[in-house]
């Protein structure tokens, strides 16, 4: 049993033993729509969709195909028009926005395409605010703050602000953010869409290395076939849908 599902629901779970079989995340009939006046845009229509614990898995997608709707949905950022979203055994469709919020911390980590760090704030406090939305700041979270800026290769630079690391850093800096609290699930969308090819595979080569270590699934939205290819699975989004290719 991944160590999600067994925070979540005991020693009695009705999951199997094998770690890699649980479902960490799934989805079933997810529907998302945006409407603008009398048209509606059906972006996804009735995706299925799960993720084992431990496994990596590459979406990729003709632009506007809906990877990033997806993404956001997986996350609890948005809320689909219909269809169910399973974090680990908690339905999350039966929470509200400020219970989802409040869980999200714990249960999932993310990089950008933009990294999306505090420009005023060194590395290690950019890592360390994962942790700080979900509590305290103690000396477990600085040891493992430092622990994971060593991982991704910034010992070194864990005192600089962002402005003054190149863009393979401050991506290096989102993914030690993002498992900051240990998550079961890393989601990164297009992590390597600002950087040039020998950042980008170096960042890919990283999330796959640092999420087996840290026994996170990785669902990795790429443009880059090189780099779905290194994933266990990879899957494309196809007219809402899901699929092999
Ligand atoms: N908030 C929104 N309101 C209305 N339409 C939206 C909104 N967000 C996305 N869309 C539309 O939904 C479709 C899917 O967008 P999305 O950003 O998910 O695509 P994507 O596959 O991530 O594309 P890309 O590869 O370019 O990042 C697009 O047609 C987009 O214009
Ligand atoms: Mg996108």
């Amino acid at each position: 049993m991944s160590r999600y599902a067994k925070r979540l629901v005991g020693d009695d779970s009705p999951y199997p033993s094998n770690a890699m079989s649980d479902p960490v995340l799934k989805t079933v009939g997810l529907r998302k729509n945006y409407r603008s006046g009398d048209t509606t845009l059906e972006v996804l229509r009735g995706l299925d969709f799960t993720v084992s614990a431990g496994e990596s898995v590459s979406i990729r997608g003709e632009s506007g195909s809906g990877k990033s709707t997806l993404l956001n949905l997986l996350a609890g950022l948005d809320r689909p028009d219909a269809g169910e979203l399973w974090w680990g055994a908690e339905a999350t469709h039966k929470l509200s926005l400020a219970e989802l919020t409040a869980r999200r911390g714990r249960f999932l980590g993310m990089v950008f395409q933009a990294y999306y760090l505090i420009p005023e704030i060194d590395a290690c406090a950019n890592v360390l605010m994962g942790a700080r939305m979900v509590g305290s700041i103690g000396s477990v979270e600085r040891d493992r703050a430092t622990m994971l800026l060593k991982r991704v290769g910034l010992a070194e630079r864990s005192h600089h602000l962002p402005s003054h690391l190149s863009g393979g850093e401050r991506q290096r800096v989102a993914v030690a953010r993002a498992l900051m609290n240990h998550p079961p699930v890393l989601l990164a969308d297009e992590p390597t869409g600002n950087l040039d090819e020998r950042s980008g595979d170096e960042i890919v080569a990283l999330l796959l290395e640092v999420c087996a270590e840290e026994k996170a699934a990785l669902v990795l939205v790429t443009h880059n076939p090189a780099h779905a290819k290194k994933t266990s699975r990879q899957l494309f989004l196809k007219t809402g849908q899901l699929d092999h290719g």
